[in-house]
């Protein structure tokens, strides 16, 4: 379960994102969408406790991030829109190196990372540096290391971008899976087709304030637009 409380942050004079308030019930997907800059990955950085909120508060299963933060990310597979991966590591060892981070023990370890390289194809690959991978192998391995200590919870921004059509289906089908036994999952994403097919809500923030949530139909009501597609809802509410 997520809860985000009057949640602020501030960059200088600007409001990247403001109060926001937000609940994500076990077991729901959660999508986030909103125009470039509207403060999506400001929000996904607070929720991964990688950037301290000027005001408000982060809870992750009922745990404060900014008061118990190595308890609360503990919960979290937190997926970065940029994360760092060490180059010079294979795909194993990176993975290894995370598993460790996460005190995941070598038996679950063996079988956890293998049936993460599978599900993300990247099994016959996994001795090779990092370096040698392409940018949609290093966003399938920074998802596969995300889910090795099998998380409550899943923040993660634009998993798709990078991906190909068959990944993009196997993440999908991998995020419902999870959600269906109770992960809960909160993910940004321009892939509006991608918010449509899993997201239980979806949440619209504009200019750093959250201008609509509710499910699908929710929205559409909200812009009193029948039959609207999310394409339709997310123009018409963030056109100038
Ligand atoms: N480190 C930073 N310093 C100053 N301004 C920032 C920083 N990071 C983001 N911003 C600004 O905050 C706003 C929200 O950015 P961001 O959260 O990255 O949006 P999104 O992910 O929705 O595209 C933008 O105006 C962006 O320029
Ligand atoms: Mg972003």
């Amino acid at each position: 379960m997520i809860e985000l409380k009057n949640l602020s942050k501030k960059y200088g004079n600007l409001l990247a994102v403001d109060t926001l308030n937000l609940r994500v019930s076990k077991g729901e997907i959660f999508g986030f969408i909103g125009p470039n800059g509207a403060g999506k990955t400001t929000t996904i950085n607070m929720m991964g406790g990688v950037l301290a909120p000027t005001s408000g508060a982060v809870m992750i299963c009922g745990i404060n991030m900014a008061d118990q933060p190595e308890h609360a990310k503990r919960k979290i597979g937190f997926i970065p829109d940029r994360a760092y991966l060490y180059e010079k590591l294979t795909g194993m060892e990176f993975l290894k190196f995370i598993a460790d981070l996460y005190d995941v023990d070598e038996d679950r370890f063996l079988k956890k990372s293998q049936e993460k390289l599978d599900m993300f194809f990247l099994s016959d690959r996994s001795n090779e540096l990092i370096e040698s991978y392409s940018h949609g192998m290093k966003q399938r391995l920074v998802m596969a290391a995300a889910l090795l200590h099998d998380p409550q919870v899943i923040v993660v921004d634009e998993p798709m971008v990078g991906l190909d059509p068959l990944a993009i289906k196997m993440v999908k089908d991998h995020f419902k899976h999870l959600a269906d036994e109770g992960v809960t999952i909160f993910m940004s994403t321009h892939t509006l087709k991608v918010a449509e097919d899993i997201c239980d809500k979806i949440g619209i923030i504009h200019k750093g304030t959250l201008i609509a949530t509710g499910t699908y139909e929710d929205l559409r009501r909200n812009v009193h637009a029948e039959g609207a597609d999310l394409e339709q809802i997310f123009i018409r509410l963030t056109e100038p």
